[in-house]
C-alpha cells in the first residue's frame, strides 16, 4: 500500500490530520468512538471487492445528528476531507477514502424511530441495516420496498445515497418514489430537515432527491422516512431453465402479461454465473444445466389466486417451449435456497480472483448482446470468465469479467473503452444502480451531456464550496 498508487490522481488541497484534530474529535465523541489504531481503521479503508483502498488514519462513529453536524462543521472549517461510509458494500469505490479522508462511519446511528402501520411509513436513522429494518417491519405486516444481496450489511443511508435498485424494483419502483423524506447534514454542518412522511407534497423544489443517489457528495443522510408496502401473504418463486436469450425475453414478456400486478421480481442468470455459485459456494441447482435461467417471484394477498395465475403462465411458457425445465415453490426455506443462486453470484465470482464489474442499463432487447461479444474479444487474454446476469425486468445487466490477476492494461485499454462505447451506442447508461463512485468518474460523459455535468458541478459548489464531502467521487476532474 503506497500513497501514490493512483498515479493519475492528485490529492486535493485538504489539510492533513493533526493530533489537535484527533483531540477535538475525542472531546466530541469520547475515545471509544474515534478509531486511530491502524488495525482498527484498516477494514474501513478497503472496499468490498478489495480493489480500492485509501490510507485514512481515522474513523469517527457519531451516534446523533448533532454529532454529525459538529464533525462536519469542524472538518469544513479545518478543510479536512470526509468520506461517509455505510455498510461498505458499494461496488464502485465510493465508500472508502481515496487518500487520507476522515472516515465517517454511520454504523452507530441505527435506531428505528417510528413505524406507522396505518400509513405504512417507517422513520429511521441512516445506519440501520436493511435486513434489520425488514425484520422490524415484519411484525407490522409491512416490508422494505427494496431488497438486495447485500441486505445483511448495507445501510438504508447507503441505499439512499446510491439510489440502490435491487431485486424488486420491477414491482416497488426506485427509492426516488419510496423515500418520502430525509434529514441530511450539509458540508458546513447545517441540518437540512426535509423528513416528510406525506405521500403528496408539492411545495417547491423536492430537496430530498438531491440526497438520493448523490453518493455522499452533497450531504450526509442521517435519517429517512420510507413508504413501506404491505407484506405479501402469498409468495411463490419459480426457477426456470431455458435455451436462448430470445426465450428469456419471451419469458419476461409472458410473465408481465400473465402475472402483471403480482409479478414482484424477474431476474436472469447465465450459465457461467450459476456455475460459479455451484462451484465456489456449494449451492446446488435444482434443475439441469441450461444456457440461461430466469427467477420469477410473485407476491400477492391470495394464495389460490396467485397460484392459478402462476400455473397458467408456466403452462403457456412450457407449451411454447420458452421454458425447458423448472421448479416452483412457496416454501420459505426452499425459496431462500433458490434466491442464493441469484443473490450470491457477486460473492461466488470473487472467489475466482479479481472481478471487473460493469453495471449497465440497456434497452431490454440488447440486455445480453455485449456478453458474447466480449467473450469473443477477450479470448486469449488474461480474462477468464465473462458473465451476464441481473435485473432483466428493469433492463439492468451486470457484466462481470473474472481474471486470475488484476490486468490494468486490459481493463483500461480494451475492456472499458469497448463496454462504455457499446453501451452509449445502444442508448444505455454506464451505471444502472451502483453509481459512479470513484471508479467511473472519467466515463460519466458517456451517459451525461456536458451541460448536465456542468450543472452537477455548480450544485456541488453551492452545497459544498470547499469540496470536503467525498472528494474524487462522482464528478470528473476538471
Ligand atoms: P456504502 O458502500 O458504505 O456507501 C456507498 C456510497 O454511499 C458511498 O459513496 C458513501 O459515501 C455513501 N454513503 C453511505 N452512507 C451514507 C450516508 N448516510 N450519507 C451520505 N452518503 C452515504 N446495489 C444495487 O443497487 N442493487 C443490488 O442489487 C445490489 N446488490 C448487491 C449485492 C452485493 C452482494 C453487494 C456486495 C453489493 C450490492 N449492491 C447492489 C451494491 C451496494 O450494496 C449498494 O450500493 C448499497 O446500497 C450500498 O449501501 P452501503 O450502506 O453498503 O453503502
Ligand atoms: C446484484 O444484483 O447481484 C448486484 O447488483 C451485485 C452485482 O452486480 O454483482
Ligand atoms: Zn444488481
Amino acid at each position: 500500500l503506497t500513497k501514490d498508487r493512483y498515479p493519475n490522481m492528485k490529492r486535493g488541497k485538504f489539510a492533513e490530520l493533526q493530533g489537535s484534530h484527533i483531540q477535538h474529535f475525542i472531546n466530541l465523541l469520547g475515545p471509544t468512538r474515534v478509531l486511530t489504531d491502524p488495525n482498527d481503521v484498516e477494514p474501513y479503508n478497503i472496499d468490498w471487492i478489495k480493489v480500492v483502498r485509501g490510507y485514512s488514519g481515522i474513523v469517527l462513529k457519531p451516534k446523533t445528528t448533532q454529532e454529525v453536524s459538529e464533525i462536519l462543521k469542524f472538518c469544513n472549517s479545518e478543510r479536512l476531507a470526509v468520506c461517509t461510509q455505510g455498510g461498505n458494500t458499494g461496488l464502485v469505490g465510493g465508500s472508502v477514502p481515496v487518500f487520507d479522508e476522515v472516515i465517517l462511519s454511520m454504523s452507530l446511528m441505527n435506531k428505528v424511530i417510528d413505524i406507522n402501520p396505518l400509513s405504512g411509513t417507517l422513520i429511521c436513522e441512516a445506519g440501520c441495516v436493511l435486513e434489520n429494518l425488514d425484520s422490524a417491519l415484519e411484525e407490522h405486516n409491512l416490508m422494505m420496498p427494496l431488497d438486495l444481496g447485500a441486505k445483511g450489511s448495507c445501510h438504508i443511508g447507503g441505499n439512499i445515497s446510491t439510489n440502490a435498485g435491487g431485486l424488486r424494483l420491477i414491482r416497488y419502483g426506485s427509492l426516488h418514489g419510496s423515500v418520502l423524506g430525509v434529514e441530511a447534514v450539509l458540508a458546513n454542518g447545517d441540518v437540512m430537515d426535509v423528513l416528510n412522511v406525506l405521500k403528496k407534497d408539492n411545495t417547491g423544489y423536492h430537496l430530498r432527491h438531491l440526497f438520493i443517489g448523490s453518493e455522499g457528495t452533497l450531504g450526509v443522510v442521517t435519517k429517512a422516512s420510507i413508504h413501506c408496502p404491505p407484506r405479501p401473504k402469498a409468495l411463490n418463486l419459480a426457477f426456470l431453465g431455458t435455451d436462448s436469450f430470445k426465450n428469456v425475453l419471451n419469458i419476461l414478456q409472458l410473465a408481465k402479461s400473465c402475472l402483471s400486478e403480482i409479478l414482484s421480481s424477474c431476474e436472469m442468470i447465465d450459465d457461467p454465473s450459476i456455475s460459479a455459485v455451484i462451484r465456489n459456494l456449494g449451492v446446488n441447482s435444482p434443475i439441469g444445466q441450461f444456457p440461461f435461467y430466469v427467477l420469477i417471484e410473485t407476491s400477492g394477498s391470495h394464495t389460490a389466486h396467485d397460484e392459478e395465475k402462476l400455473n397458467a403462465f408456466l403452462e403457456k411458457a412450457m407449451a411454447e417451449s420458452y421454458v425447458l425445465d423448472g421448479t416452483v415453490t412457496n416454501e420459505p426455506s426452499r425459496m431462500q435456497v433458490l434466491w442464493q443462486l441469484r443473490e450470491r453470484i457477486a460473492e461466488a465470482l470473487l472467489k475466482d480472483g479479481p472481478v471487473y464489474k460493469y453495471d449497465v442499463s440497456l434497452p431490454v432487447e440488447h440486455f445480453y448482446g455485449i456478453v458474447p461479444l466480449l467473450q469473443e474479444k477477450l479470448r486469449g487474454t488474461s480474462a477468464e470468465i465473462v458473465t451476464g446476469y441481473g435485473h432483466i425486468g428493469d433492463g439492468n445487466v451486470h457484466l462481470n469479467i473474472t481474471s486470475k490477476f488484476y490486468d490494468q492494461d486490459l481493463v483500461h485499454d480494451v475492456i472499458e473503452p469497448f463496454v462504455f462505447k457499446w453501451v452509449a451506442d445502444h442508448n444505455g447508461s454506464i451505471s444502472a444502480e451502483h453509481g459512479i463512485g470513484f471508479k467511473k468518474t472519467e466515463f460519466l460523459h458517456y451517459s451525461k451531456k456536458p451541460g448536465a455535468i456542468a450543472l452537477m458541478k455548480q450544485m456541488k459548489t453551492l452545497m459544498d464550496p470547499n469540496g470536503i464531502l467525498n472528494p474524487y467521487k462522482v464528478l470528473p476532474e476538471d
